[in-house]
């Protein structure tokens, strides 16, 4: 569980700790898959691709905007950016008749 920090033409970032274990497995083998899960609608998005690490000015000011950085610096702080080469979008029905759809980065078919 991680939150998702934004969005931008870098991918959809997100920030952990490089001594943490995801933060060590980023950094043998730099891709990802982040799904996001909506239990009522039984709704998913699944975005997945390759992650690269955003700068050290820009993962110190994510540390220090979380609310409880007691403004102490943390230099293994690290925020990433995943660029998305796979979105799959999947609505579960009543019916079971459940909907996936994969597209590609630009929404259109994958490549
Ligand atoms: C609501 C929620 C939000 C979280 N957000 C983050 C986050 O943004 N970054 C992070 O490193 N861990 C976050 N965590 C903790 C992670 O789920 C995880 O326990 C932690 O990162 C250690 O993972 P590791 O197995 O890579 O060491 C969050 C947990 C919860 C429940």
């Amino acid at each position: 569980m991680l939150i998702l920090k934004n969005i931008d033409d870098d991918g959809w970032h997100f920030a952990t700790s490089r001594t943490s274990r995801k933060g060590r497995e980023l950094a043998e083998a730099p891709r990802a898959a982040m799904n996001f899960y909506w239990p009522g609608l039984g709704r998913q998005v699944r975005v997945a691709g390759t992650v690269t690490e955003l700068s050290a000015e820009a993962s110190a000011a994510d540390w220090h905007e979380r609310p409880r950085a007691d403004g102490s610096d943390n230099p293994h702080w690290q925020l990433y950016a995943l660029k998305p080469a796979e979105i799959e979008f999947w609505q579960a029905s009543n019916d079971g008749q459940h909907v996936r759809h994969r597209v590609g980065p630009d929404g259109g078919p994958l490549g």
